[in-house]
């Protein structure tokens, strides 16, 4: 499928729903520390989009063959990699918890993530979130038009392989703001100068998943989604909805600045 050039009214609806994705991640910081539930958070989550107008992409989402999606957000503790579904389980000091908010505002989505420290997290967890960081302004930097989309994960895996890390091939990044999931598949580790070439209006998401073990993932059979990896490694993973511009790129929802 061809990837969607979007127009100004669609790149306005797109920028106001992941600015307010990227306002939910904020809202939910005050709420993330040990004694809290990630159930605890989908409810302030939920809460929060209904205030604004706005609907969760994921809740209710069905994957092939999955059972249909029952957060609100995504909530990724310690080994999950991503799709971690909220429920009763407690944060404890020293977790590091992934939240990813997919917004739907007026019809456009906005989808973004990062990691949050629980309590106070080991020099290693802290290493890790550094490097995954450092991933996303790595693919970010390949991000303008006649650029190709490989040149993106060639970046990415050159750089977390190098600090010891592998990189998760199983989930990707993907076009982005009519629908959830659109073309293309956007790989965290690819070759270089592999792939379409990146042109203005273009929307989609980088959301590297980077591993301290191996990068093989496992889905818990109680819910059908929570992907882990499957050494028990931590996993970590930053996300932004980016706009290719006519002189570079926009990251949608990096709003406050702060990843
Ligand atoms: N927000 C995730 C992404 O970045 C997808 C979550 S799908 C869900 O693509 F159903 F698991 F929530
Ligand atoms: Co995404
Ligand atoms: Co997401």
């Amino acid at each position: 499928m061809a990837i969607k050039i979007k127009n100004a009214k669609q790149i306005e609806g797109i920028r106001k729903s992941s600015r307010l994705a990227a306002t939910c991640l904020k809202h939910l910081e005050q709420y993330v520390k040990p004694g809290t539930t990630t159930k605890e958070l989908d409810k302030i989550a939920s809460d929060f989009m209904k205030e604004h107008g706005a609907t969760s992409a994921t809740f209710g989402y069905k994957g092939h063959g999955a059972p249909a999606f029952s957060g609100h957000i995504c909530t990724s503790v310690n080994d999950v990699i991503c799709h971690g579904v909220p429920n009763d389980y407690v944060l404890q000091d020293g977790d590091i918890l992934n939240i990813d908010v997919t917004t739907v505002l007026d019809g456009y989505y906005g989808d973004t993530c990062k990691m949050y420290e629980v309590g106070t997290v080991s020099a290693e967890a802290k290493d890790l979130m550094e490097v995954t960081k450092h991933c996303l302004h790595l693919g970010l930097k390949e991000c303008y038009p006649g650029n190709r989309f490989g040149n993106i994960g060639y970046e990415i895996s050159k750089y977390a392989e190098r600090q010891g890390y592998s990189v998760v091939y199983e989930f990707c990044g993907h076009g982005v703001g009519l629908q959830f999931h659109e073309d293309p598949e956007v790989s965290h580790i690819s070759m270089k100068n592999t792939g379409k070439r990146m042109r203005p209006g273009m929307i989609f998401t980088i959301e590297p998943m980077i591993n301290t073990g191996k990068a093989r993932s496992k889905v818990d059979k109680s819910d059908g989604w929570t992907a882990r990896t499957i050494d028990g490694g931590l996993s970590a993973q930053y996300e932004h909805t980016i706009l290719i511009t006519e002189d570079g790129c926009e990251a949608l929802t990096d709003v406050y600045g702060d990843f």
